[in-house]
């Protein structure tokens, strides 16, 4: 049996692809905020099955996609087929090293929670020197709007609440999932993430939750 969260297990990453599976629909908005560009290079972080990058490909000069998953490259190597400009590199986040890379534009969807918070600083300050003034970063995760990370506990009957009302007819599939993540993971306040970025050299233009725990931050590289 797949252990939860390990995504170097490839049933758990196939659990992940078939019930969190992302319509080019609910990537739409993410898409129109990073504005991407003939001239763009665009970098996903924990791109997992590629879904992302198949799409934002097609709009941009080069994309790369890095992700710890074996599974969710082999995956995402499927998914990408015929498109010349996608790189894909198996890589923790901590031990990435953009070389001589540079970006315009970034993005991660569901993957840097996976970070402690001391890390989230590192790995933002490790990645920054790879990003052009101006780019942009759009990040939609487990963030917590309204509280810090310290204080999930006492917020836990309001997060079953905020779930049940955001995954409507698909709670009860996804809850043990969701446990999980809230006791076991490491999604951070959203004011957190901004002093995160803020130290890294970027600048927090918006804040916008979907639900007090999942939601979108842009930043801009200053
Ligand atoms: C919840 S999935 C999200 C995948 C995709 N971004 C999406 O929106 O569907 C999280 C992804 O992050 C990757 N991941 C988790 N921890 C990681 C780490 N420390 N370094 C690199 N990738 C990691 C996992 O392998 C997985 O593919």
């Amino acid at each position: 049996m797949a252990k939860d969260g390990d995504w170097k297990d490839k049933d758990y990453a196939a659990h992940y692809n078939e019930l969190y599976a992302t319509s080019a629909k609910e990537f739409a908005p993410c898409l129109e905020a990073l504005d991407l560009k003939p001239e763009d290079s665009i970098i996903d972080f924990g791109c997992g099955n590629g879904s992302f990058l198949a799409l934002a490909a097609a709009k941009v000069n080069k994309a790369l996609g890095i992700d710890i998953s074996e599974p969710q490259l082999a995956e995402a190597k499927k998914n990408l087929q015929g498109l010349n400009n996608v790189e894909l590199l198996l890589t923790e986040f901590m031990k990435f090293n953009p070389g001589q890379r540079k970006f315009t534009k970034g993005f991660s969807r569901k993957a840097l929670h996976h970070l402690t918070n001391p890390e989230k600083q590192q790995f933002l300050i490790n990645i920054s020197p790879a990003f052009e003034k101006n780019a942009i970063f759009l990040m939609e995760d487990g963030i917590y709007f309204d509280f810090p990370r310290s204080e999930i506990q006492q917020n836990m009957p309001r997060l079953m609440e905020a779930c049940a009302e955001y995954y409507g007819s698909s709670w009860e599939a996804k809850k043990k999932d969701l446990l999980h993540s809230f006791n076991e993971e490491f999604a951070a306040g959203a004011s957190e993430w901004e002093s995160f970025f803020a130290n890294a050299g970027w600048k927090v233009i918006l804040k916008k939750p979907a639900s007090i725990f999942y939601g979108t931050i842009i930043a801009i590289k200053q």
